[in-house]
């Protein structure tokens, strides 16, 4: 999920401003997000719909009427971190009583009303769900009330609202195609925080990323925590359709969204192994413009772990998705998710993990310890008996066998050439750019006359197991339609 960006769930914390051109309200929004893709996605959702009522934004905390946090639940560690921001916000109301401290997304979600009696500061509680909602809300807390609002819904997906764009390079848009998860991984919290699986009609997609090519973005990222799931059967008059009507699918989804220029790249994230056909990869295959990067969480490399943690298939279900890849795709770039210390698991199950990341070599991964969330299956059926000290050792020795994948995997690139959209200025200087070749690998590599959002090919002269680093050989004319 976390393809773009570098956003990792429990990494990130990142404030944003907005410029509205609406008429003003004379008061500041300070809004911090946490987590996937999906809630940096959805802050942009809570920043129009703010916008809309006249609040402006601001990145600096100290000049903020109301500050919203858009929260994750994932793994504990990453409410541990949310806790810790939410007392820096208490202290700063001791300073400034009027303040509007409100927590959105995913913890919302999970703790509902109790959050108000476990952090006395927070006015408003506010899921998934109920962003459109938030005007009300702001108006309770200024009549003096807490507000709440957790509903979860069978239908919300947001999909009339135009997303007020918050990242930082006006590059690359991140585009919500599915809300919510159907699945029920034994481990995960997300069923529980974002509700059932909807999909967004493709209609709203497609002008969404016309809107953003329109607005110089050169990159799209469909989201959706199993967009292999993706399927619209409505009639534009909001009917279901029968079976004789045709729907549109993933793969449908993304031909269309191919179809909107073929100077916009395309990604999405995340694929579900159980799930994911020939049909995407041939899709892919097809077009240019469709990135051959596949992000395809495997947690584990043993069968009978898969089956406790109800991922829906087996260590070879797995490997043959990846044969399928290979095949079809043989240049495409594969990354993956792994947990280890998961309940019960022992050392062969890990070896077992291991072995399928030799077997596969991924390109790229994320990795953690096992974390239990209140109310998953997990939570219920298994006990969460793994020592913290196993979990760690195992986390150590698949973060090093990962490594060094990464790096062998890049130190192949040596020599050869990649197209690589120019996202802006690296981080250590001024003089290069950065920005991610078509297998969404960081690439750094000298500004030269390149301007941000061309398409330029770099050869790769060095490289770290993260990034490649090379020259620019040719700046690429825009394609001709
Ligand atoms: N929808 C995506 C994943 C969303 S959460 C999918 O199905 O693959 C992102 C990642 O966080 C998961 O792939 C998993 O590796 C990790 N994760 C989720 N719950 C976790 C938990 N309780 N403890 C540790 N890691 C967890
Ligand atoms: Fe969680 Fe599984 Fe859904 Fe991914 S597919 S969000 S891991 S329940
Ligand atoms: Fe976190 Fe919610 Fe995303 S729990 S990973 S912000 S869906």
């Amino acid at each position: 999920m976390e393809i773009n960006k570098e956003i990792d769930e429990s990494q990130q914390g990142s404030a944003t401003v907005v410029k509205s051109d609406k008429p003003l309200n004379g008061k500041k929004l300070y809004l911090e997000s946490y987590g996937c893709a999906m809630n940096f996605a959805d802050s942009e959702v809570i920043a129009s719909i703010m916008n809309s009522e006249g609040y402006a934004t601001t990145s600096d905390v100290h000049e903020a009427d109301i500050v919203l946090i858009n929260t994750c639940s994932i793994r504990e560690n990453a409410e541990d971190r949310i806790r810790k921001r939410l007392s820096d916000f208490k202290n700063r109301k001791k300073r400034q009583p009027g303040l509007i401290v409100g927590v959105l997304g995913c913890m919302a979600e999970r703790l509902k009303q109790n959050l108000l009696e476990e952090e006395k500061l927070v006015d408003i509680v506010a899921g998934p769900d109920s962003y459109r909602d938030l005007p009300n809300l702001v108006n309770e807390v200024g009549g003096g009330q807490k507000a709440v609002n957790v509903l979860l819904s069978r239908d919300e997906t947001y999909a009339d609202i135009s997303p007020v764009r918050l990242d930082k390079n006006g590059i690359s848009g991140f585009v919500s195609i599915t809300r919510g998860c159907d699945n029920m991984c034994s481990f995960c919290v997300v069923p529980f925080t974002r509700g059932r699986e909807r999909s967004r009609s493709p209609e709203t997609i497609v002008r969404e990323c016309h809107e953003l090519f329109n607005a110089g973005y050169r990159e799209v990222t469909l989201l959706g925590q199993n967009v292999d799931s993706y399927r619209w059967n409505m009639t534009s008059k909001g009917e279901v359709k029968d079976e004789t009507q045709s729907t549109t699918n993933f793969a449908q989804l993304m031909e269309l969204v191919a179809a909107v220029s073929p100077d916009l790249r395309v990604r999405f994230s995340t694929s579900h192994p159980k799930d994911m056909t020939d049909e995407v990869i041939e899709v892919m295959a097809k077009h240019d413009n469709i990135c051959p990067y596949i992000h395809l969480p495997v947690q584990s490399g043993n069968t009978e772990m898969l089956q406790r943690m109800n991922r829906g298939y087996s260590r070879e279900w797995y490997l043959n998705r990846i044969e399928a890849i290979r095949r079809i795709m043989p240049d495409c770039a594969i990354s993956t998710d792994i947990i280890t210390g998961f309940c019960n698991e022992t050392d062969e199950e890990h070896q077992d993990t291991l072995s399928l990341m030799r077997e596969v070599q991924f390109d790229f991964a994320y990795m953690y310890k096992y974390s239990e969330r209140p109310k998953t299956l997990a939570e219920r059926r298994f006990e969460d008996n793994v020592p913290e000290e196993v979990k760690g050792d195992r986390l150590t020795e698949v973060i090093d066998l990962q490594l060094s994948h990464a790096l062998a995997a890049n130190q192949r690139q040596i020599g050869k050439t990649h197209t690589v959209l120019v996202e802006g200025p690296s981080k250590r200087s001024e003089d290069f750019f950065s920005g991610r070749n078509e297998y969404n690998t960081k690439t750094v590599f000298p500004k030269g006359e390149a301007k941000k959002g061309d398409y330029v090919k770099v050869k790769i002269n060095e490289c770290t197991s993260a990034t490649l680093m090379g020259e620019i050989v040719e700046i690429l004319p825009p394609a001709k339609k």
